[in-house]
């Protein structure tokens, strides 16, 4: 056993979340911003921890890392590995498939090879970096395999996976070929978690039916092992958004912005990775239809969609960017005059502080995904809304519905129905967006990501 000291708390995700940044000459690693980060970075500064994770392709990082004193292990993959396990098996397969089967998923034996191979190789870091008896957390889809894996050589060490997307009815989980070995992989864990109660019960079914496992709803026992299943509803850093919301440069930012738009009366809002589940082209469908139809005027709305870069190499996500774009411009084409345009249509990443700047900025916030685990959008720009005004349209079917009751929920597919929910957002009286704001609001200061990390690992027994 080499000297160095291993982990009490080892935290395990496909991506590691760094960014590299040059300095000098040197290359540095900054941990990005997200979610998930600022859940953990607390707990893990309170204990001996390491992160495991795939740094990104080509990134030649080095064999360990530190950053912000979080220790890093990155595990590389091969350029098969990247497109096999994670573009393939990950994102064309399991993807989709947890999401309605939105897009057909595919099924191809060489994608599963390199998914167990994959999975192997994040569970023989975790395993080389825990320490005796220590807790491990494993996350999302792309690892379903590894708290099997961990546990057949670690049985001392306490497991935990989270999902962070949704987990499927029968009627679609059934299809895959390999379904016994995820079920049984998963399985592996002490505690497995779940967006919602739904997710959960999905799990529970399917193992008593393609697995063997027995149980009840909320505890499945296969070979003498016990995993608990629960839903664990992820949020926010509330008080960091409501925080960054109060700053000056926030409140100017957000006026500028308004200004830059041509102080339209309403501005409405999207802020999606640019992914098939999140609805997009059906938004903007129905926006042109609602400014054809002269429901909405072009010279005093205006619709701000930001399109982060998502998953660039998968087809899948070529041909949505595709749409979007031509929908984008026939929009602007049709009902744009000189110097002014019904959609801006941002395709990046925006910093925190810019981020939050549009939340202010928008009198509607449209989040509309055909299916979402969580959506964290819904979340932020409700902790962003510290003036207690603005208007969420919510589709029903993302975890946060069941949670953000006071929004306007919509069937993200019944394009009347999104039609007559944008117009009554728009014109939605100021005293009614305070009503279902201050809802909104004591939902997510309740909820923050900090209360969420403490209860999963409350659960394994941290
Ligand atoms: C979703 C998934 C995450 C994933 C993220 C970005 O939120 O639940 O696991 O990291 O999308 O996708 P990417 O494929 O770029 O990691």
């Amino acid at each position: 056993m080499p000297e160095r000291t291993r982990s009490e708390l080892v935290v395990v995700s496909n991506r590691l979340p760094v960014t590299r940044a040059r300095r000098g000459g040197n290359d540095d690693w900054d941990l990005s911003p997200g979610g998930l980060v600022s859940a953990l970075t607390p707990v893990l500064q309170k204990r001996t921890s390491t992160w495991v994770g795939w740094p990104g392709p080509g990134s030649g990082a080095p064999r360990r890392l530190e950053s912000q004193g979080i220790q890093l292990r990155p595990v590389h993959l091969t350029r098969s590995q990247v497109e096999h396990y994670y573009e393939g098996f990950s994102n064309r397969t399991i993807w989709p498939l947890y999401h309605d089967a939105v897009r057909p998923a595919e099924y191809h034996r060489i994608w599963w090879a390199s998914y167990v191979e994959a999975n192997r190789l994040f569970a023989t870091a975790t395993i080389d970096e825990a320490a005796r008896g220590a807790i491990v957390w494993i996350h999302d889809y792309h690892l379903q395999l590894a708290p099997r894996m961990i546990r057949e050589r670690r049985p001392d060490l306490r497991i935990g996976f989270f999902l962070h997307i949704p987990f499927p009815p029968q009627e679609l989980f059934a299809q895959i070929p390999w379904r016994r070995q995820i079920l049984e992989g998963l399985l592996g864990a002490d505690v497995i978690g779940f967006q919602t109660t739904v997710g959960a019960r999905n799990f529970t079914v399917l193992c008593r039916r393609y697995a063997g496992a027995e149980g009840s709803r909320d505890e499945l026992r296969l070979h003498g092992h016990t995993s608990r299943v629960a839903a664990f509803p992820i949020s926010i850093d509330t008080q960091e958004f409501a925080r960054v919301a109060a700053t000056p440069e926030v409140v100017r930012l957000a006026g500028e912005i308004r200004t830059r738009l041509g102080n339209p009366r309403r501005v409405l809002l999207g802020v999606d990775r640019l992914d098939y589940t999140k609805g997009i082209d059906l938004r903007l469908l129905v926006f042109e239809e609602l400014l054809r139809e002269k429901k909405i005027d072009p010279r005093d709305c205006v619709l701000v969609q930001v399109a982060v870069p998502s998953r660039e190499q998968v087809h899948a996500y070529q041909t949505l960017r595709n749409e979007v774009e031509r929908l984008v411009g026939s929009i602007n084409g049709s009902f744009g005059d000189v110097g002014r345009s019904p959609v801006h249509y941002l395709h990046r990443s925006f910093a925190m502080p810019e981020l939050v700047a549009l939340y202010r900025a928008a009198d509607v916030m449209l989040v509309t995904p055909v299916r979402d685990g969580m959506n964290l959008v819904a979340k932020e720009y409700v902790a962003s809304r510290i003036d207690e005004r603005g208007a969420l349209v919510l589709s029903e079917l993302t975890g946060a519905a069941h949670e953000l009751r006071a929004a306007l929920q919509v069937n993200p597919y019944d394009v009347d129905g999104l039609k007559e929910v944008f117009v009554r957002a728009l014109e939605l009286p100021e005293s009614e967006q305070a009503r279902r704001m201050i809802a909104l609001r004591r939902v997510v200061e309740r909820h923050h990501v900090h209360a969420w990390a403490n209860a999963f690992l409350e659960g394994l027994g941290a």
